[in-house]
């Protein structure tokens, strides 16, 4: 078998994965492994913006209490106040690196700020509504020209490899339980190979398509959480799932975003008649923050059982929303949606992980060796409801500070001699009913939107739980029966993060941002505290 060796390994090819991959690269030879090509990732499909505050009329304070009051309680102030106090030379630096935020027309030089729900100022730096797809052109641009930098395309991580197993296998000294590379399967090779690095950092972000519905590509399957999870990592507040309360209903749309700067603009939600419905949940009506927009659509949607309702913009210009939004004006025009004259038909659809691997701001997790940054990773930024927009800032900035950190710590390559063992393939053969996957896949993903979405109950979530039991059991079977493919491996990706969510909405006996339950409709201060689950007998491979 392949063993690569290098310094560093990243695994993701987002925003996080390609900034911390070229900081690395300034103190060693970095390999970037990525499940399809590198601008398949939510980065690209990110619309609104970085929050960051470059305004003199706007402070830290003001972003720092913005972010603490939609996180319900649950940030960590500290962590908030590092990530936001970074922002503004993390943007000055992907400046240097040819970035052109979107400045305004009037003077052509200061920058054209968005507004976006929660925020008591606009503070959304933004390229037109195309900003992550922007920032990946120019970060693929340098990583594809650094000399250090290699990259696997279409190659998907199996499982982290850990002292402690490869010392179950064979007893050699080493220090401590750390984490020393991975296995993973070459889409396109067909093999299994295994990377030998002396860190790896996990950028793998979310995991939307846990949900039937959702504004995520088709690579967010949760895969660095489960991964984490299986090795053992410790996983925290798995039950914020932010649903984005605005994606396109239609057919054939997929759940296209229609970004909350939409809204930010004066867009309105409103009924088939045209009645605004949020001022009904909350003061600040269309942009009071996600959780209490969301919440109000389904129970709108729920109690008229319409299959939707809409946002209505139609009393800006076609010249204003076109110049402003040009893609989301022209997808809804593809889909017949005119935004200048017609109401825009959306429903809420999972949309970003609040909870994630427990990490500091520097990506350390509580395993020697992996470190995590971005969507993946849980810091106590978000708290229990993310702010719009201050998603890819942390990314930014974290990415950032892992690359750091992992540079001061300066590792050695030669400090843990490991082999690393051929992948084994035991007993398993080539599947002769793939169908099983497919099947799955989508009682997974149906499951969870039905019982573990919007609103939860204790019920839902039992029921959840009991089908989630017998999945995985199915799912794990068929991943020993049969050599694995990146589909089986995405699908018991989807099933184990679908269980950490069930089990932590469970551990969660009260309302508090994104997690709503019917059994416990109010916050409660005695609950007051992270959700943290962790698998002591993890760090096994098969
Ligand atoms: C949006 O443009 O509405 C998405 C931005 C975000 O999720 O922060």
């Amino acid at each position: 078998m392949n063993c690569i060796e290098t310094d560093f390994a990243v695994v993701g090819s987002g925003l996080a994965g390609l900034l911390s991959a070229l900081h690395l690269a300034e103190h060693g030879r970095v390999l970037v492994v990525t499940k399809r090509e590198l601008a398949d990732c939510n980065t690209a499909w990110a619309q609104g913006g970085v929050a960051c505050v470059v305004d003199p009329e706007d402070s830290f304070d003001a972003h720092v209490a913005d972010t603490l009051d939609a996180g319900g309680g649950l940030c960590d102030a500290q962590v908030v106040r590092d990530i936001i106090a970074a922002g503004p030379a993390r943007i000055r630096e992907l400046e240097q690196f040819g970035l052109r935020f979107m400045r305004s027309a009037d003077d052509g030089e200061s920058y054209d700020l968005g507004k976006e729900g929660g925020h008591s100022h606009r503070r959304v730096l933004h390229c037109d509504d195309m900003t992550g797809r922007e920032i990946e052109r120019v970060l693929i641009e340098r990583v594809m020209a650094h000399p250090n930098i290699t990259v696997r395309v279409h190659c998907i991580v199996i499982d982290l490899i850990t002292t402690s197993w490869l010392t179950q296998r064979e007893p050699v000294a080493v220090e401590a339980n750390r984490c020393v590379g991975f296995y993973a399967r070459d889409a396109v090779a067909g093999g299994i190979f295994a990377v030998n690095a002396s860190c790896t950092v996990l950028a793998t972000g979310g995991g939307g398509k846990v949900y039937l519905y959702t504004s995520n590509p088709d690579v967010a399957t949760g895969d660095g959480v489960a991964i984490a999870w299986r090795a053992g990592v410790p996983i925290r507040n798995m039950e914020f799932i932010q649903f984005h309360p605005t994606t396109l209903y239609h057919p054939v749309a997929k759940s296209f975003l229609i970004s909350e700067a939409v809204r930010g603009e004066g867009g309105v939600i409103v009924d088939a008649d045209g009645t605004p419905i949020a001022e009904k949940y909350d003061e600040r009506g269309s942009l009071a923050p996600r959780d209490i927009v969301a919440r109000a659509i389904d129970s709108e949607m729920k109690a008229g059982g319409a299959p939707c309702m809409y946002l209505d913009i139609r009393h800006k210009s076609f010249q204003f929303i076109s110049r402003r939004f040009p893609n989301i004006y022209t997808i809804c025009l593809k889909f017949g949606i005119d935004m200048a004259r017609d109401l825009v038909p959306i429903v809420p659809s999972a949309h970003y992980f609040c909870g994630g691997i427990e990490a500091g701001t520097d990506g350390s997790t509580a395993l020697p060796g992996l470190f995590a940054c971005g969507e993946v990773a849980c810091t106590g930024l978000h708290g229990a409801n993310r702010l719009a927009s201050n998603s890819l800032l942390e990314a930014l900035v974290c990415s950032h500070a892992t690359a750091s950190a992992i540079a001061a710590a300066s590792p050695g390559r030669d400090k843990d001699p490991v082999r690393i063992p051929d992948w084994e393939v035991h007993a398993a053969v080539p599947s002769d009913e793939i169908v099983v996957i497919e099947h799955n896949w989508n009682e997974v993903r149906t499951c969870m939107w039905d019982y573990v979405g919007i609103v939860r109950s204790n019920k839902r979530l039992e029921r959840a739980a009991r089908r989630l039991h017998n999945l995985r059991a199915e799912i794990r079977q068929y991943y020993l029966d049969y050599l694995v493919t990146p589909d089986i491996l995405e699908l018991r990706n989807i099933a184990d993060v679908a269980d950490l969510i069930i089990r932590s909405a469970m551990m969660r006996r009260e309302s508090r941002g994104l997690h709503y339950t019917l059994d416990h409709p109010s916050a409660d201060e005695s609950c007051l505290r992270d959700t943290t689950i962790r698998d002591p007998a993890g760090g096994q491979i098969r």
